[in-house]
């Protein structure tokens, strides 16, 4: 990995996940519960303190900088960068379990069900849901119409029409064969809108102008799709090891993939062409985009 775009994702963690340990801490909603959240306490701390590689909140803030109007309010971009991290990793939980992908890995460690129990790990996934969307509503330093723009956003990426709506598709898709453009949609709802999503927040937060939101925007369409082209290919040739989750489990589920359906050598070259579709789209950007240039090849050329 370039050394500039280590240290960039380095800072973006450190910040993103100071601010996840801080949420993790949870706040009874009445005074007479004070004592009985532990448990559940426990489980949100195993959720989010376990890594990942926090690639959808690197996208916040490096869309911000590719913007960066006027400095973007710092509040505002940690919770918005945590955000989406909250409803991504909610959409793994559930994604691992038994009636979705039925995981045991995840993040190189037993999945949220497996280390507490189901019903845990359903309830973690819908209070991360929820969390999100507080963090949203206390994004100080942003003009009020651009949160609720920001809220907007989260709400229709993650929702029926999105994230939820992909997740439904692929769970009635498998065990049949898919059309490759059928995949595509398949596979810009369930992890496409949300990474798109993230280039949205970070503009939005940003003040960025409607001209480069909507470039910000198309670039984080076709990493989008590149992103879960490239999850497909790892499942391939990656290994738990590697991958911190089990590999070889689309093929064994019944699922189509890019890799199913045009090879391993298809699914690269898919790949790269979403990657320079990509970055022809961030090509009217100074070099304050560059951690976004560097962001893209790194979503693409990872391993892990
Ligand atoms: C995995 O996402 C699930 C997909 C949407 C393809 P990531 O590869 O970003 O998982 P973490 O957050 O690094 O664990
Ligand atoms: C997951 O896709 C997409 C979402 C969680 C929304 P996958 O099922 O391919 O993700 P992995 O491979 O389990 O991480
Ligand atoms: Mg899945
Ligand atoms: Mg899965
Ligand atoms: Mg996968």
């Amino acid at each position: 990995m370039n050394p500039a775009l280590s240290t960039f994702m380095a800072h973006s963690r450190a910040r993103c996940e100071a601010r996840l340990r801080a949420v993790s801490r949870l706040t009874a909603q009445d005074p007479r519960a004070t004592a009985s959240l532990g448990g559940l306490e426990a489980a949100v701390s195993y959720a989010l303190q376990a890594g990942g590689k926090r690639i959808r909140p690197c996208l916040v803030y490096a869309a911000a900088q590719a913007v960066d109007s006027n400095g973007p309010a710092e509040v505002a971009l940690d919770n918005a960068a945590c955000a989406i991290e909250l409803v991504h990793t909610y959409s793994l939980i559930h994604d691992d379990l038994p009636a979705m992908d039925d995981d045991a890995l995840r993040r190189g460690r037993p999945t949220l069900h497996k280390a507490f129990d189901e019903a845990t790990a359903i309830l973690v996934g819908d209070g991360l849901q929820a969390l999100a969307f507080e963090l949203l509503s206390e994004a100080q330093g942003v003009p009020a119409e651009d949160q609720i723009a920001m809220v907007k956003v989260l709400a229709q990426a993650s929702g029926l029409g999105g994230m939820v709506g992909g997740q439904y598709v692929d769970i009635a898709a498998t065990g049949s064969t898919l059309t490759l453009q059928e995949l595509q949609g398949l596979h810009a709802l369930k992890t496409g809108v949300l990474i798109r999503a993230a280039l949205s927040l970070g503009a939005v937060a940003a003040g960025a102008s409607a001209s480069e939101r909507a470039a910000l925007e198309m670039f984080g369409q076709h990493l989008g799709l590149a992103f879960q082209v490239v999850d497909d290919i790892l499942d391939v040739e990656g290994s738990a090891a590697t991958l911190g989750k089990t590999g070889g489990k689309d093929a064994l589920a019944g699922k189509t993939t890019y890799v199913s359906l045009l090879g391993l050598e298809g699914a690269r070259t898919a790949a790269d062409a979403l990657l320079a579709d990509g970055l022809r789209a961030v090509e009217g950007f100074d070099q304050r985009a560059d951690p976004l240039r560097a962001l893209a090849e790194f979503i693409v050329q990872r391993q892990t």
